[in-house]
């Protein structure tokens, strides 16, 4: 395997072990989950791999297939840079106070969206939870690289990209109710029924993304607020709330409520087995999220409009927005047209070419070797 290899190389040692967690593509409940609502993620066939060996002295040793394989010594967590923050962050969140040498190797398409800062957190949580014998579940280590990206790392992120990378099952769809935190694996055979998932990665990632994912949080908490409830999961007749409520708030509750019951919706759709329906209700959750939400780009409205037109079911962006990927559910043979579409509608727009890929659900984070 390239990343014990890498590690012999780095350390000159075997590493203890292998650990393994895959980045997310989200199928619907967009900006839920810091809303207490719900999510229907399900883990990529792509993620982090880390070889891990255990330290007694306190250093970190860091090294990124990704960023030269050169490892870095950190003796103090304040001494992480850029990516390093991510594991640093774990390691404070965790009380991992011993070190550790670490080797991590990712294929996670760059700024698509897809989670690999989350993959790379629970990759390295559920490492030293094994090394280290600290017995968490893994509903708390996501729970604990969340606060690693809350509050060490600095992005307000809700609960959703690190539930999916710790509690996904292959051939699954993850339901979880961010609230309760209970959830459940929905079976999602897409081929059963004559189907792919098509992930469009648009290549862009617009910098105002962080800075408006926070002031849409705000958005949402202050509507909460104002409506007295504790948060817009609450909110259960939607046009009295929309009567006490004007501008951005007013929008952003009408994505919220309505977003969380496309979740439903598509639950119950695939729960009896009209695996085609769900296509409609992806369309919806992308106007939804263009128009009430904002948080789309060009970049995303094209790519799901040139699906549409290329013969999908359904289409719409996923994760965060402001970049990163559109989902398009689309039968095998109208990939190529759906593809065809797109690259053309980017071409004429003097757009770099956006990439395709396609997504099975994988299983979450676990020990390899
Ligand atoms: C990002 C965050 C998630 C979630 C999505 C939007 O991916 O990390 O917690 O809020 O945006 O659904």
């Amino acid at each position: 395997m390239r990343v014990a290899d890498a590690f012999r190389e780095a350390y000159g040692t075997d590493p203890e072990g292998v650990w393994h967690a895959p980045g997310r593509v989200n199928l619907i409940g967009e900006h839920t989950d810091y809303n207490d609502g719900f999510v229907l993620p399900f883990a990529v066939p792509w993620g982090v791999t880390a070889a891990v060996s255990p330290r007694d002295d306190g250093v970190i040793r860091l090294a990124s297939l990704q960023d030269g394989g050169r490892p870095r010594t950190l003796t103090g967590l304040d001494q992480a840079t850029g990516w390093e923050r991510y594991p640093a962050g774990v390691f404070w969140a965790l009380g991992v106070t011993r070190g550790a040498d670490i080797v991590i190797d990712g294929d996670v398409p760059k700024g698509a969206g897809l989670s690999s800062s989350a993959a790379l957190e629970l990759c390295v949580a559920i490492a030293l939870n094994d090394l280290y014998a600290l017995g968490h579940t893994p509903l708390e280590l996501a729970k604990l690289s969340q606060k690693a990206e809350n509050d060490f790392v600095g992005m307000p992120c809700g609960i959703m990209d690190q539930a999916a990378s710790a509690l996904s099952k292959e051939g699954h769809a993850l339901f979880l109710d961010c609230r309760s935190l209970a959830s459940r694996n929905i079976p999602l055979d897409l081929a059963a029924h004559g189907l792919t998932l098509l992930i469009i990665n648009t290549g862009v990632h617009h910098e105002l993304a962080d800075g408006q994912y926070a002031k849409r949080r705000q958005d949402c908490e202050n509507a909460a607020k104002r409506l007295g409830v504790p948060a817009l999961r609450d909110v259960t007749d939607l046009a009295a709330a929309l009567a006490q409520l004007s501008g951005d708030e007013r929008k952003r509750v009408q994505h919220v409520v309505t977003e969380n019951h496309r979740v439903e919706a598509v639950i119950g759709l695939l729960r009896a087995g009209a695996v085609l329906e769900i296509g409609a209700i992806l369309n919806a959750s992308h106007l939804s999220l263009r128009d009430q939400y904002e948080v789309s780009s060009p970049e995303l409205d094209v790519a799901v409009e040139s699906a549409i037109r290329g013969g999908a079911r359904g289409a719409r962006m996923t994760g965060g927005g402001f970049g990163g990927s559109a989902i398009a559910l689309v039968a095998p043979e109208k990939a190529q047209a759906v593809r065809e579409q797109t690259e053309a509608a980017y071409a004429a727009r003097g757009w770099a070419a956006p990439t395709f890929l396609t997504a099975t659900p994988a299983a979450g984070a676990r020990r390899v070797i």
